[in-house]
């Protein structure tokens, strides 16, 4: 059975990566990116809302979008799939956490310095000077609309515009966050992949790489994605249910 085979691979390992994507947050309450149907690229236009152009531009409707998002994600909270992660942390010797995603779930679930490849929407920093900028109110009760509009705050150093801290299409992921990542992918013995479609580049290379190095890749979504080829052990199915099932099965 698929799941003893992942739960032995999992117990028998000394380092092992979980890789994460929109799906571990989606049973939270999060949208994915590309889901048909509830994926935010159905609804939103990446051009305008996630490229350095489309701040230039229209900096308040891309701040708004960017608060909406922020404001989400603080208002639900890490699922049984984030908390089976932060548990695996308890069994196996070594363990990287690296994540597409730009929510905190997986820190709030109890993950310790997860590894963030496209940033993160709790980090604003100044678009011009870079410095960090603090956060606005993190509790609001009702939230943000979708699409209304925000100046972004400005720069307490140089009074430049502050922008959200996550990667955009067209930008460069963090050095350090990318070196970490595939530094931890070439070592590993088992990469747990959750949740991503594996189609965006250069984190999609992250499982290859695992899986070129000699690791044993193990993939957790329902749906099939490109990565099905490397997989040695597929188990389709939700992450808030396959995730703790699989943590069980393995240390019972
Ligand atoms: P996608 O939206 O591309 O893919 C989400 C994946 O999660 C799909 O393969 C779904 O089948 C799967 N999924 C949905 N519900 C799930 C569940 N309950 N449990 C497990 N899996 C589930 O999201 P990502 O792969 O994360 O980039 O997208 C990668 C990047 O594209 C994002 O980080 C973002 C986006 O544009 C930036 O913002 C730079």
């Amino acid at each position: 059975m698929a799941l003893n085979d992942a739960a032995k691979l999992l117990g028998q390992a000394r380092h092992v990566v979980v890789f994460t994507g929109a799906g571990i947050s989606a049973e939270s309450g999060v949208p994915t990116f590309r889901d048909a149907l509830t994926g935010l690229w159905s609804r939103f236009d990446a051009q305008s809302l996630a490229t350095p152009q489309a701040f230039q531009e229209d900096p308040e409707l891309v701040w708004g979008w960017y608060e909406w998002r922020r404001q989400l994600v603080q208002r639900v909270r890490p699922n049984h799939g984030h908390l089976a992660v932060a548990r695996l942390g308890a069994h196996v010797p070594q363990l990287t956490v690296i994540t597409q995603n730009v929510d905190d779930l997986h820190e709030r679930a109890g993950s310790e310095s997860p590894v963030h490849l496209h940033g993160s929407l709790f980090a604003p920093r100044c678009a011009t000077c870079s410095r960090p900028a603090p956060l606005g109110e993190r509790e609001t009760e009702t939230g943000t609309d979708e699409g209304r509009r925000i100046p972004p705050p400005r720069c307490a150093h140089c009074g430049g515009q502050v922008r959200p801290g996550v990667v955009w299409f067209g930008e460069q992921l963090p050095e350090s966050a990318l070196e970490a990542a595939a530094r931890a992918a070439s070592e590993c013995d088992v990469l747990l992949t959750v949740g991503t479609s594996g189609l965006v580049y250069p984190a999609a290379e992250i499982p290859r790489l695992a899986a070129r190095s000699g690791a044993s890749v193990i993939q957790v979504n329902p749906q099939p994605t490109p990565l099905d080829p490397i997989a040695t052990v597929n188990l389709p199915g939700p992450a808030a249910e396959i995730l703790p099932a699989l943590v069980s099965a393995a240390w019972a």
